[in-house]
């Protein structure tokens, strides 16, 4: 069983990629991040802010996240919360829960569980997949994007266009995101054995050929 993770910032490109790459090498795939979310959704809608409060949701939550990359779904407790865990409210509010060590470390139990669970092998995108969560991973990828080239491909992606209304209400989106994050995960420099890939001039053909290959090479 082979493991590919990849870690990165937002907007980076990292869930089209690590699903194409899935679906192209017949592999499972695995979006840590929309665990983060629909933890982050189920306290949004509890009233839950407390760390220790935040622990015990973790704790007591039955979490199912598919792992088919061309059926996404993620329920918690039994409600199916797959479009509502990308909503601006949940992007803001994500690190109630991220930034709790605690329930970090219950998500990266069920992360370690699905992961060996997989019968081929697993694409696992995230912020920590290369350092925390797997790394013994066969393939360690660090997704990285010059920021004005990121703020564009995600205005584009929730604004359809990257004109500069979008860009403007973009910006602080993604840029701030990505500095509360990296006092809890460290994914803007790779550490030592993960490999770089920086996708600022490439398309995305070019970035999952990229990625099939460092796999080959791993075999
Ligand atoms: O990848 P995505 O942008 O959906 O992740 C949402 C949030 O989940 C991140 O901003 C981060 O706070 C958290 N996250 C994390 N560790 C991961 C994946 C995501 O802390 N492995």
């Amino acid at each position: 069983m082979s493991v590919v993770a990849i870690d990165g910032p937002s907007g980076v490109g990292k869930s089209s990629t690590a699903k194409e790459t899935a679906r192209r090498l017949g592999y499972s795939y695995l979006d840590t991040g929309a665990m983060y979310r629909a933890m982050a959704w189920l306290c949004l809608n509890r009233g839950v802010t407390d760390p220790v409060d935040v622990l015990e949701q973790v704790r007591g939550v039955d979490l199912e996240i598919s792992t088919d990359p061309d059926e996404f779904f993620v329920s918690v407790d039994g409600i199916d919360v797959s479009e509502e865990i990308r909503e601006p409210e949940v992007s803001e509010n994500v690190q109630t829960v991220s930034a709790v060590v605690d329930a970090r470390e219950e998500l990266i139990d069920m992360q370690r569980t699905i992961i060996a669970a997989a019968p081929e092998g697993i694409v696992v995108e995230g912020r920590d997949i290369t350092t925390v969560v797997a790394p013994d991973a066969e393939v360690r990828i660090l997704m990285t994007a010059r920021d004005e080239v990121r703020v564009a491909r995600r205005a584009k992606e929730l604004h359809g266009n990257a004109d500069a209304e979008a860009l403007a209400a973009t910006q602080s989106q993604v840029t701030g995101r990505d500095a509360k994050d990296s006092a809890t995960t460290s994914f803007l420099e790779a550490s030592e054995g993960v490999y770089t890939l920086d996708t600022s001039d490439i398309d995305f053909d070019q970035v999952v050929e990229t990625v099939l290959k460092l796999v080959k090479d791993s075999q």
